[in-house]
């Protein structure tokens, strides 16, 4: 029978390594010249080796000391691999090439065209359409701004209806919450603060929605209670237009916020009022309500101690009784919100938890569409202005939550690209490579606001532009006229089904309209 050798792979290997050493060594004392100069190069390797069949934390290395190493290596570099050489114009996740593409292009004002034709596959399950008019239609950019406040606030807000989505200095960089806010300003749109609280770099002219969260940063007391007193200093600042309690974001519903420790800086720590260095999780729950009653008589007391300003709730929908619990709360408080917006499960986070990003809470489609017809249902619809958010990058995405309800819609991530984010997918990790999202002053010393805040208008004025001339191609005469009826989706092979027929048919037997505009 052969005997199998005991000496393993790995130990030969440090061995010709050990004898390669020895032999650079005797050549280099007999004199022959350069020998030396090779242990450079020879020695740390050795070093390596052995290090690497000693440990025990990697198997792979331990097994194929020094090589194993290229695996850690190509794996690092993967995304960018795939993303540079592999990945298809319609590839790409969550975004792809070609979404991207257009972000940057709207963003640099550069052409607004695409050569030879449809990309997608028609025929495919999944493919979405809206029918044109041979009536088309002439509009301006007035007729995309809406009025959110109902008759219980007293500062209306008139609003684009692309606005900045939630996005926290912390999350974000502050040459990029710099970028933005300034581009909010040129474009005459809003700029959500995130849960993160009002920083200097919001107060640079851009109207802001001040969002609140669990943490309650910007108004919270030394025990992290929310502070009424601290609160009404921040709401009755002219930047703020209106303020928008967090209960839930689609990333991560259920899971309060995340701030990694590498992002938590004196500096942020000081606006959030936690202790720098370290990760600040906000709790899952807010402390100062626990009913959708107590959630209502907070938000009223929001709106009174901002002086009137429009108040309002993000949600990414969970369980749909909840929600119709918080409707019936409206009826009987008679405290009606001025706005909800509503998040889909795939939104974006800065970090967040696998399995709340991938398995929880409701796609915005689905959502929107469940919210749209109970407010309707209601008659809260023309009081309720609903702002959508989730994946929205393109006129046609704009129009499609308008069809099933939305009044106005949030960009993060499109926000994101704008300001010149290459979906590396590293924000948890503080080391985005083109400075937006970390707090590495190397990197983010390379965004220069200057010119970022005029892609950040760019694209939403090209967004703007793009959404009127679909609906001008639709005869759509204003944005009452953007219906459900007139979007389609390839359900299967042989089927297609208007938005009408797949997200209000099973619901109560009302005919959804969309919102009403203060125009006309
Ligand atoms: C980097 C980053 C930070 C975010 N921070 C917040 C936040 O502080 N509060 C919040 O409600 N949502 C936050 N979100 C979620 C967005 O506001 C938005 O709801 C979600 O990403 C969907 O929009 P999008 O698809 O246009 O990105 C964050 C998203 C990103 C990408």
């Amino acid at each position: 029978m052969k005997r199998k050798s005991k000496i393993s792979g790995s130990t030969i290997f440090i061995l010709v390594l050990a004898i390669i050493n020895i032999l650079l060594i005797i050549g280099g004392i007999s004199g022959i010249s350069g020998m030396f100069w090779w242990l450079i190069l020879t020695l740390p390797l050795l070093a390596l080796g052995i290090y690497d069949v000693v440990q025990t934390r990697h198997a792979i290395v331990r097994n194929y000391p020094i090589v194993g190493h290229l695996r850690y290596l190509f794996e690092s570099i993967r995304p960018e691999i795939r993303q540079y050489f592999f990945e298809s114009d319609l590839d790409g996740k969550p975004f792809s090439r070609r979404q991207r593409s257009v972000v940057y292009q709207r963003a640099k004002n550069q052409k607004e065209t695409v050569a030879f034709g449809m990309q997608a596959d028609p025929n495919q399950p999944g493919y979405e359409w809206v029918a044109h008019s041979v009536y088309p239609v002439s509009l301006t950019e007035d007729d995309l701004r809406v009025n959110i406040g109902n008759k219980q606030c007293s500062q209306v807000y008139n609003a684009s209806i692309i606005n900045i989505g939630a996005m926290s200095y912390g999350a974000l960089s502050k040459t990029a919450i710099t970028a933005l806010n300034e581009g909010a300003k040129i474009g005459k749109f809003a700029h959500n603060t995130g849960e993160g609280s009002i920083s200097p770099y919001h107060l640079l002219g851009g109207d802001l929605i001040w969002q609140i969260g669990t943490g309650y940063f910007g108004c919270r007391d030394a025990e992290g209670n929310f502070d009424g007193e601290k609160f009404r200093k921040n709401a009755l600042r002219p930047q703020v237009k209106m303020i928008e309690l967090k209960l839930s974001q689609g990333a991560k519903p259920g899971h309060g916020g995340i701030l990694p420790s590498t992002k938590n800086t004196p500096e942020i720590a000081a606006i959030r009022n936690v202790i720098a260095g370290t990760t600040v999780k906000s709790p899952a729950h807010h402390s100062a309500f626990n009913s959708p009653e107590g959630l209502l008589v907070f938000l009223k007391k929001l709106r009174e101690l901002s002086d009137g300003k429009p108040v309002g709730f993000k949600i990414c929908i969970g369980d749909k009784k909840e929600f119709t619990e918080i409707l019936d709360a409206i009826e009987t408080t008679g405290i009606i919100p001025d706005f909800i917006a509503i998040d889909g499960a795939e939104g974006g986070t800065g970090a967040a938890p696998l399995e709340f990003t991938d398995y929880l809470g409701m796609p915005l489609y689905d959502a929107l569409a469940f919210v749209s017809a109970e407010l309707e249902s209601r008659e809260l619809k023309e009081d309720i202005k609903l702002i959508a958010a989730g994946k929205i990058i393109t006129g046609f995405d704009i129009l499609k939550v308008i069809a099933l309800g939305a009044a106005a819609v949030y960009s993060a991530r499109g926000m994101m690209l704008s300001l010149g984010c290459i979906q590396a997918l590293v924000c948890d990790s503080g080391k985005c490579p083109v400075g937006v999202a970390t707090q590495n002053p190397k990197l983010y010393k390379a965004l220069d606001p200057t010119d970022k805040k005029v892609r950040v208008a760019n694209y939403h004025a090209n967004t703007i532009s793009a959404t009127l001339e679909i609906m001008e191609a639709c005869g759509m005469k204003n944005i009452n006229d953007v219906s459900a009826s007139k979007f389609f989706r390839k359900v299967n092979e042989l089927e297609t089904k208007s938005f009408e027929e797949i997200y209000f048919k099973n619901e109560k037997p009302v005919k959804v309209k969309p919102f009403q505009t203060n125009l006309n």
